[in-house]
């Protein structure tokens, strides 16, 4: 092939840059969302496999198998349990899409509701995969600050009485209230209710997205926002994939149909894989509550480790709160650290970090902030890839000091 017919003139505006080759992954891998190998249930999945096939094999001759557009029922059922067990959330399969990952929520739920030049509110600190998304669609997004406790409400107020004024009335409010990501807290069930309240008053349907909820070390949550939500104004999604694997590629929708009915004809796939969700309905009823706390508590052993080499290697120029859960630690360097330089120099030495400004609506805020993904990692990576990252920071911007370090490493 020679390569040489020009493409470039037929691309529609607003393509995302183009795509770089992927040569790899960095040797110590702090970032995206990726799991513990070693949690990874294989032996129970070959076995669910095995016996999903045998018994609906014949079923993958039809789109969809047997049970229709919103994915295959049984695991909508197991869900239907699961939501109401652990997150108070009344719901039947009916009320339940079945989607390729949350990210295809996160499309389905923008498609319904967004147009270019919209405007919608999320946390200030949020989901690099949302904020993408709304830029790609034009859409403004207006960042509220989170504390220890999540968004805060008052701001919220604040944003949506400014929009009100202004004629500007957002089209949704887009939060991770549960182990948040980048920053892992989680909104108090008293939070969650005044969000509503300010919701409901300002007629802004909610989009909760769910997706670490599974991963709270003492496997307790407040109800989810469509639980507690008394006027049908919230759209839920989770996912299996912090939970099990991300790359199932399995998430899931749970909407009034008055709005589910708009996302369904958007999903133009013809179905997301059948086999991963057949896989998964044999595997979950009878695995998944052991499994989790499992997990939860390799995950936790990590994020001590990682806490802990912090300390040591950064001393106290390195900041963060021990997370409640989840799979990320939100760190803040001093203000002269810019960790999108850092992000640079740290991937020539083999370790990669995800950069605050990328998972920010400010990028002033997040522009000595850094997401570290310790649950892929081993701990052994954990220790030499903080110890690597402390080194090209100390190199590139004189922080931590060798001294701070040294001390606190003998402390
Ligand atoms: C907040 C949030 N939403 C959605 C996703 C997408 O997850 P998936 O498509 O694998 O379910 C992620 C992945 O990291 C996430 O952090």
């Amino acid at each position: 092939m020679t390569n040489a017919f020009d493409f470039a003139p037929l691309l529609p505006p607003n393509l995302p840059p183009p795509a770089v080759r992927w040569t790899g992954a960095a040797k110590y891998n702090f970032t995206g969302g990726n799991n513990d190998a070693d949690a990874v249930p294989v032996e129970a999945l070959i076995a669910a496999a095995t016996s999903a096939l045998k018994r609906e094999g014949r079923n993958l001759a039809t789109y969809g198998l047997t049970t229709g557009p919103q994915g295959y029922r049984p695991l909508r059922e197991f869900l239907v349990g699961k939501l109401k067990r652990d997150a108070s959330i009344d719901c039947s399969a009916d009320d339940i899409l079945l989607v390729s990952g949350s990210l295809q929520a996160l499309d389905l739920v923008n498609g319904a509701l967004l147009a270019r030049g919209d405007t919608v509110i999320c946390e200030q600190d949020t989901y690099q995969g949302t904020l993408t998304r709304f830029m790609r669609l034009g859409v403004k997004a207006i960042g509220i600050p989170l504390d220890r406790d999540g968004m805060r409400m008052d701001a919220l107020a604040a944003a949506l009485e400014d929009g009100k004024r202004r004629g500007v009335r957002p089209k949704m409010i887009y939060t991770i209230p549960t182990v948040q990501n980048p920053t892992a807290t989680i909104l108090s069930e008293a939070r969650r209710a005044e969000l509503l309240g300010l919701a409901e008053r300002y007629g802004v349907p909610i989009f909760e997205d769910d997706c670490y909820s599974d991963l709270i070390w003492d496997g307790k949550r407040p109800p989810a926002l469509y639980a507690m939500s008394k006027a049908g104004n919230v759209i839920h999604c989770g996912s299996f994939s912090k939970s099990i694997a991300p790359a199932l590629r399995v998430g899931f929708l749970v909407a009034p149909w008055a709005i589910l009915s708009r996302m369904l004809p958007l999903k133009t796939d013809a179905g997301s894989g059948a086999l991963e969700q057949l896989v998964l309905a044999d595997y979950c009823a009878p695995n998944f509550t052991a499994h989790v706390p499992a997990l939860r508590q390799a995950l936790r052993a990590k994020v001590e480790t990682l806490m802990e080499t912090l300390n040591e290697q950064f001393g106290t120029a390195a900041e963060f709160d021990d997370p409640k859960g989840g799979i990320f630690l939100w760190v803040k360097l001093p203000d002269s650290v810019d960790t999108m330089k850092l992000y640079q120099a740290a991937l020539k030495e083999g370790v990669a970090i995800n950069p605050g400004p990328e998972w920010s609506t400010d990028a002033k805020h997040s522009g000595a902030r850094l997401r570290i993904c310790f649950a892929s990692p081993s701990k052994q990576q954990i220790r030499e890839g903080i110890a690597i990252l402390a080194e090209v920071c100390r190199r590139e911007f004189g922080v931590p000091t060798r001294s701070a370090n040294v001390e606190r490493a003998r402390a």
